[in-house]
């Protein structure tokens, strides 16, 4: 679905993106704005600028992002296009050094000479992670930042807004995610940095809050009474492909778990905020994640498996990728179970699964409640054998919807039981007509509205949550993983066997 116009509309501003170059910048940023445009949601005055360090004139830059929007955008239109692209524009600078803002900030002077945009300025850092610091530290000592830490001396009627939009991942660990949010918090206040999760922008993802709060009757049987466990998966078919060189750095545990399924978790575990507000929204995710329970150090092997992929028909085993370091010992492939303490969840185990090159796309929440209190049906025939907890999926992708599974009556005499399911396709439902992710989140942040943005510290409790985790894939790298689980699979026989020591077992519906 086209998002709806917010109720308040986005300020005019310049956007500046670090690292037009970029994949991520022609793929997903320049679709996204251009979309915005074409919705009528992009205020006509806002001006978007591209830096790289590379001589281009605006036209060679232009041409580039319209032959990817044209391939990525949904509805391109060459005149549309055309009339978006008189305001895009490329500045040759580098990001790292403060001398090059002097540049920066004249050509902004010279694109909007009328200062249409009022001063407000979105900064994007489209970068490698490693410049996250730099380019803040060099951000703040330009004289574009006229707000930032100093904004409460300034006439309020006045004021102009500068934001950042920083992506994952958010530090390496939970060290340098807290240092990393000291950096910007010395150039930046809280309420002017956005960090960006593009599952946030998901409909079935913000939808739970929809399913859980308009609704009356999912939450009361949302806990421990009812809930046995929860899964959380990210399952992918595709493979590493051309980025090795950042993901043989990070694995599927900071790549995915940490930062994505970390905030489906807070979407789905956290409770009803006061108002559906950014600033409550984020205090009830913050709550919960910081309810996770730290992994005894006595548990952890038994709370987690790894995995790398092989070789098979047509894929090369990750390790010999071209980039990968020799005998690398980064995870393709990794589960995890947590705890949460808290009144709700007390008892109640999630586990989160994410891997590359597995036997399906399936990105899904599974809600699994328990079996009935006490089985009146023993001894009718049941494909289980005994009457089964309902179970809910949300599915997030490939196909967004919802599965409620009850058991039924097969008709006919006597009884027998076999699950049924009520199924919606959201597709079908509200039609299919999708825009990047990165649209509204974009439009979000020139409101000024963080709902959909993560904290800091929900950010470095996600790392905290995680940490055991990764401490003992690195204490265990000499534990091979390597080729554990063939291309087209389920992943490694761990992840079954982490779920059956519980009893329990990956959704297969
Ligand atoms: C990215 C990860 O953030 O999300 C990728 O870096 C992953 O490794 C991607 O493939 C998955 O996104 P989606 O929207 O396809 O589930």
């Amino acid at each position: 679905m086209p998002p709806a116009k917010p109720v308040v509309a986005a300020d005019p501003s310049v956007v500046v993106i670090f690292g037009a170059s970029g994949d991520l910048t022609s793929r997903k940023l320049l679709p996204a704005l251009y979309e915005m445009d074409h919705l009528g949601l992009l205020p006509k005055a806002t001006r978007i600028i591209g830096v790289a360090r590379r001589d281009k004139t605006d036209d060679e830059w232009r041409e580039e992002m319209r032959a990817s929007a044209a391939e990525h955008a949904t509805n391109f239109d060459a005149a549309a296009w055309q009339s978006f692209a008189k305001r895009v524009f490329y500045h040759a600078a580098d990001a790292t050094v403060a001398d090059d803002y002097a540049g920066i900030a004249q050509r902004i002077k010279a694109i909007d000479p009328t200062s249409e945009t009022k001063g407000n300025i979105l900064f994007f850092l489209s970068v490698a992670p490693s410049l996250y610091a730099p380019i803040t530290r060099a951000v703040g000592t330009s004289e574009l930042v006229v707000e930032g830490r100093r904004w409460c001396t300034l006439d309020p009627a006045n004021r102009s807004w500068q934001r950042v939009v920083i992506e994952k991942p958010f530090g390496h660990d939970a060290t340098s995610a807290a240092e990393l949010n000291r950096e910007l918090a010395q150039v930046f206040d809280e309420t002017a940095i956005f960090r960006i999760d593009h599952y946030l922008a998901k409909d079935v993802v913000q939808s739970t809050q929809v399913l859980r709060f308009a609704n009356t009757i999912f939450e009361p049987v949302w806990n421990h009474r009812y809930v046995d466990h929860v899964q959380i998966s990210a399952c992918e078919t595709l493979g590493v492909e051309d980025r090795v060189a950042f993901y043989d750095q990070t694995g599927a545990l900071r790549d995915m778990i940490q930062s994505h399924l970390m905030q489906v978790f807070a979407f789905i575990a956290m409770e009803p905020p006061a108002r559906m507000s950014a600033q409550d929204i984020q205090a009830e995710k913050l709550k919960v994640v910081r309810s996770i329970r730290p992994v005894a150090a006595g548990d952890v092997t038994e709370s987690c498996a790894f995995g790398q992929y092989g070789g098979g028909p047509e894929c090369t085993p990750y390790v010999d990728l071209p980039g990968v370091a020799k005998g690398s010992t980064t995870e393709t492939f990794a589960a995890i179970r947590l705890e949460v303490d808290n009144w709700r969840w007390a008892g109640t185990p999630f586990y989160f699964r994410s891997g590359k090159r597995l036997a399906e796309k399936r990105t899904e929440v599974v809600v699994q409640f328990k079996e009935p209190a006490a089985d009146l049906f023993t001894g009718v025939p049941h494909p289980h054998g005994r009457v089964s907890g309902n179970r809910l999926v949300l599915r997030i992708a490939p196909q967004e919807g919802a599965r409620l599974t009850f058991s039924s009556k097969v008709p006919g005499q006597g009884i027998q039981i076999r699950p049924t399911h009520m199924d919606v396709d959201f597709q079908k439902e509200f039609g299919s007509e999708t825009v990047e992710a990165y649209g509204p989140l974009f439009i979000d942040a020139m409101r000024g509205d963080q709902t959909l943005f993560k904290h800091r510290l929900e950010v470095e409790g996600a790392w905290d949550a995680v940490m055991p985790y990764i401490d003992e894939r690195s204490a265990d790298a000499r534990k091979a993983i390597a080729s554990n689980y063939a291309p087209a699979s389920w992943g490694p026989a761990a992840a079954e066997a982490l779920m059956a020591r519980d009893g329990r077992a990956w959704n297969t519906d």
